[in-house]
């Protein structure tokens, strides 16, 4: 591959609005914009606030990306776009806006998987090589992937339900915690006794490496309407036990799907995470002592970079390239998108919409 290409990457097919400029594996600039408080009223993305906001913010983005770089459009070799999966009327804002921009300029138009995004960052932060094992775990995914190439991918197992960082958030909601959930969770489980309260451990009876979260929250539930009708309410303490007891859940269920899905992938070098939930300290540190058993190298890249941004789009992009060449102005936007054609649809979409 060129190492020296310039691409400009554009996303906004969840609540991010971001564009970033990126040279080989350097990151010229990276731009995100994030609609956060537009949906706080609502529980949740609105998609057609969402889609009204990125086609608002998309060309400041890119304005903004391109001056930090110090470049103007025309110096971009090429233009690299989430073309899905995501909510549809944001997607289609970023790729009518790049298809305008290739049209303008000329320079090539490539097409990313959203996910192929999150799935290709440990080769852009860590220059890891193909094959790999990647877990995908965040507020809208939650997937094992063995990345062999830049549109090879085959997965392992996924979310039949939640992803754990909506049951985080929904933990957090049920016990009174500000959001996000995840960070206000472990926060007070770092204060908890996990052994306090009984969490079940979903799906770890049955083989193979699929997972389900949305059990966790319903324990939790019950537990703290249990203390509420024998004390009349919760104790600070309570609160870091239940939050201990649902946290170690999450880890414990992970780490042990983790195992099989290494167990699972032969040849690879090595094993990555990424997505907002793994900067859950006690997770990390568990998946890289997981890996450490195994003899795998761990990749846990910068939470900047694990969460959604345009960096690893234009990065996907130049990979897609130099394999497959670019898209041309028929290029669609796609609400659904499975990285593995083959595999058949998972039924967990998360919170921000399908994102099988
Ligand atoms: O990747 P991300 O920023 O956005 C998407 O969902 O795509 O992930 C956000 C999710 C939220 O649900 C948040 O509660 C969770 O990641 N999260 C955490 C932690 N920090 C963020 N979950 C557990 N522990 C954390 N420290
Ligand atoms: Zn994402």
């Amino acid at each position: 591959m060129d190492h020296d290409l310039t691409v400009l990457g554009l996303e906004s097919s969840c609540d991010d609005t971001a564009a970033a400029v990126l040279r080989g594996r350097t990151i010229l600039s990276s731009v995100v914009a994030d609609q956060t408080a537009l949906h706080a009223a609502f529980g949740g993305v609105v998609p057609e606030i969402a889609a009204r906001a990125h086609a608002e913010k998309l060309d400041l983005c890119v304005e903004q990306a391109l001056q930090k770089a110090e470049l103007s459009l025309f110096e971009i070799d090429a233009i690299a776009v989430t073309a899905g999966p995501g909510l549809i009327g944001g997607v289609l804002s970023g790729v009518m806006m790049a298809k305008g921009l290739s049209a303008a300029t000329g320079k090539p138009l490539i097409g990313v998987n959203h996910l192929a995004g999150h799935a290709l960052t440990p080769r852009l932060t860590d220059g890891m090589d193909y094959p790999y094992l990647i877990l995908l775990v965040s507020g809208g995914h939650c997937q094992f992937l063995r990345v062999d190439g830049p549109t090879s991918f085959l997965r392992l197992g996924s979310t039949i339900d939640d992803a754990p960082g909506e049951a985080f958030d929904k933990t957090a909601r049920l016990l009174g915690l500000p959001q996000p959930g995840g960070p206000s969770v472990e926060r007070h489980a770092h204060a908890g006794d996990e052994a306090r309260f009984a969490f079940p451990r979903p799906l770890l009876d049955r083989p193979g490496c699929d997972l389900s979260f949305s059990g966790l929250k319903t324990a939790l539930l019950r537990q703290r309407d249990n203390l509420v009708a024998d004390q009349g309410g919760l104790h600070p303490q309570d609160v870091n036990d239940l939050c201990a007891g649902f946290q170690a859940a999450i880890r414990d269920v992970l780490v042990e799907k983790s195992r099989r899905a290494l167990l699972a992938s032969e040849g690879i070098t090595g094993f990555a995470v990424a997505g907002g939930v793994a900067a859950n300290t006690p997770l990390r540190l568990a998946l890289e002592a997981l890996a450490a058993d195994h003899g795998h190298r761990f990749v846990a890249p910068p939470l900047a970079l694990c969460t959604d941004n345009a960096a690893m789009i234009a990065f996907a992009g130049s990979e897609k390239f130099a394999a497959e060449g670019a898209d041309d102005l028929t290029l669609t936007a796609r609400p659904r998108w499975p990285l593995d054609q083959a595999a058949p649809a998972a039924l967990g979409s998360g919170k921000k919409g399908a994102k099988a």
